[in-house]
């Protein structure tokens, strides 16, 4: 299975200087827990890393670092996720049937969790990971913010990645994103804008988007109590 990692943001909620992946989470970079999860799965094997040229030499340092089993292609990023994906499409092999998108920055997801993921996206054209919302959520006015609804939490899920694709339909959406002007945080809107059917694929409560620095500190416990737990 093919699967690119979006790496090429700049980390602006995290307010830090540079790129959140650079930051160090525990003993190693925050993008090296991503790739050791990747490297892990039994499935994935081609990984494309998709990045701006001024992370280049520090990703390039920590994939050699850390002597994966698994060949590390290395993509150019664009000015938005969007963008970035769409490059790290035009990249894959003209072979890859289907492909896993996975943030760099859910930098805990497990190794099962992309063998799940891989495995389904066999029998579906679409998928996300997912986990029911635990929150309230309210639909709120910009200007006023006055709350205008309140979704039933029942049918909410918050959206993870991986997110899974036949290649060619999702570069399809991407192509039909651009042309129509769609802005989008995630593949999957792309393809429910073009109509297409997207799964559902149960995710995991403990894969969070690293984006504050609270963030960090919460991503830090966890792995600690995984490391733990291993050692035990
Ligand atoms: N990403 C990307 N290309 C961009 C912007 C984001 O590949 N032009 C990646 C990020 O590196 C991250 C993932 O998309 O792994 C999810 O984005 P997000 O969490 O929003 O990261 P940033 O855009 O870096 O953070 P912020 O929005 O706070 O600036
Ligand atoms: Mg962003």
């Amino acid at each position: 299975m093919y699967l690119l990692i979006p790496a090429a943001g700049s980390g602006r909620r995290m307010g830090s200087s540079r790129n959140k992946l650079l930051l160090t989470l525990l003993d190693q970079p925050l993008i090296a827990w991503t790739l050791l999860a990747a490297d892990a799965s039994e499935s994935i094997d081609w990984i494309g890393i998709i990045l701006q040229p001024q992370d280049r030499a520090d990703l390039q340092t920590i994939v050699s670092n850390l002597s994966l089993s698994k060949p590390v292609h290395f993509i150019q990023g664009g000015a938005t996720r969007q963008d970035s994906v769409y490059n790290g499409l035009q990249s894959l092999p003209p072979m890859a049937k289907h492909v896993l998108i996975h943030d760099g920055a859910r930098c805990l997801a497990t190794p099962n969790l992309f063998d799940r993921c891989a495995e389904a996206i066999l029998h579906c054209q679409g998928l996300i990971a997912a986990v029911p919302v635990k929150d309230t959520i309210k639909v709120v006015d910009q200007k006023t913010h006055l709350i205008t609804s309140t979704p039933d939490r029942s049918q909410l899920w918050a959206a993870q990645t991986p997110q899974g694709f036949e290649v060619e339909r999702l570069q399809q959406c991407h192509a039909e994103g651009r042309r129509q002007g769609w802005e989008v945080t995630d593949d999957a809107a792309l393809f429910e804008q073009c109509q297409l059917p997207v799964q559902i694929v149960e995710g995991e409560e403990t894969n969070l988007k690293v984006t504050t620095p609270v963030d960090l500190a919460i991503a830090e416990f966890i792995l600690r109590q995984r490391l733990a737990e291993q050692s035990r």
